[in-house]
């Protein structure tokens, strides 16, 4: 029965069994529904990542390890996110040091993800355990005191959640609800999608703290994201036959417009010499061949084509855009003037184009009338 539910949640019978056991210690259990839900869900990632890291080198799939810590960090970063809003909202009196937990954790799975990329790979052993520890210990001691905090403050967290869910800010997918209601025994955690672009593309900028601060350079990326965000949801929604035709429709989509988007940053690095130049245009050529594999992934009919690029692309956003590109931004704020000036001047002389919709979406989330 149980394999019959979790079906096509990519999570192994062998993952099931542990987080049964796991919840029937009370290890992970808070019983407070979303909260359970996202931590079962986060340990059930670590249990993958776990199996595959343990596998012998033979069958061990390398591309599979990276894929799933990225998507450990990826998915605790939101859950984080919830949690640092929810003791923000009902000022819980120890807000700033759980957040700092949240911090440190999160940076310290990235420079674990650097190592692993970069071929390190002997202590993906004490990495597991190091996870499984970590996590454990942070909902016993850390959540629960949050927890208890709130129950005794009586904050009413079923219209708390209802509210961040009609405002689309807490999204569950369909694997994470069945996952739940199968471990938890519950039935009342159904899935919600968020299939608000705009406000998927403003909690992807939020969470991730993305704004460079350059102006077209946010403009574009903004533009990027919500390409990303219109393939998440067709991934996660819609049938095979459409998803396709999205997939295809948004991968020619994003291989131009990165184009286009190089090509104005990497202008703008050079008119203004910029010194990290020749390891940044690197990175960017390294985009443009993997998204040229997914493609032909995707077009050779691979079905899970379209949530690898997603996996991909968001990844990109943390790791490029977060920290490589907001270099830029601190090597040449003072040129922001010039730099403004220079963009005009591209957009007068037809090197450089700005739609309607993508002015309109930079200014829904920075609010600001100008580029
Ligand atoms: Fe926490
Ligand atoms: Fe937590
Ligand atoms: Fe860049
Ligand atoms: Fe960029």
């Amino acid at each position: 029965m149980e394999t019959d539910l979790l079906q096509n949640t990519g999570i192994s019978q062998h993952t099931e069994a542990q987080l049964r056991s796991l919840w029937g210690t009370g290890a992970i259990r808070l019983d407070l529904s979303i909260i359970d839900l996202q931590h079962i869900w986060l340990v059930a990632l670590i249990q993958e990542f776990a199996f595959e890291a343990q596998a012998d080198t033979t069958s061990a799939d390398p591309d599979r390890i990276k894929r799933l810590l990225l998507e450990i960090i990826d998915f605790a970063t939101e859950h984080f996110s919830l949690e640092e809003r929810l003791t923000n909202a009902f000022e819980y009196p120890q807000h700033v040091s759980h957040k700092e937990q949240h911090h440190h954790f999160i940076e310290f799975m990235r420079s674990r993800l650097v190592d692993i990329k970069e071929g390190n790979k002997n202590s993906l052993a004490s990495l597991v355990n190091f996870l499984m520890d970590w996590l454990t210990m942070h909902i016993q001691k850390e959540d629960r005191q949050y927890k208890d905090f709130l129950v005794q403050s009586g904050a009413n967290l079923n219209k708390y959640f209802g509210q961040l869910i009609a405002r689309h800010e807490l999204t569950i997918d369909r694997a994470q609800a069945a996952l739940y209601n199968a471990i938890s025994g519950q039935s009342e955690v159904g899935e919600i999608i968020n299939e608000n672009i705009l406000a998927n593309v403003i909690r992807i900028w939020q969470t991730h703290n993305l704004a460079v601060h350059i102006p077209i350079i946010d403009l574009q990326h903004l533009w990027l994201i919500s390409m990303i965000v219109e393939l998440d949801i067709a991934s996660k929604t819609v049938g095979t036959a459409k998803r396709q035709k999205i997939f295809n429709k948004v991968v020619a989509g994003a291989i131009e417009y990165t184009r286009e988007h190089f090509s104005t940053e990497e202008s703008i690095m050079e008119k203004f010499g910029y010194k990290q130049l020749p390891g940044h245009l690197k990175q960017h050529r390294a985009f443009i061949e993997m998204i040229n594999n997914r493609q032909s992934e995707g077009t050779g009919g691979d079905p899970r084509a379209a949530q690898h690029l997603v996996e991909d692309l968001k990844e990109w956003l943390v790791s490029h855009i977060g920290i490589e590109d907001r270099n830029i931004y601190i090597a040449l704020k003072e040129n922001l003037h010039e730099i403004q000036a220079y963009v005009r001047e591209m957009i007068n002389e037809n090197r450089l184009t700005v739609r309607k919709k993508q002015l309109d979406l930079y200014n829904q989330v920075c609010g600001i009338k100008k580029t």
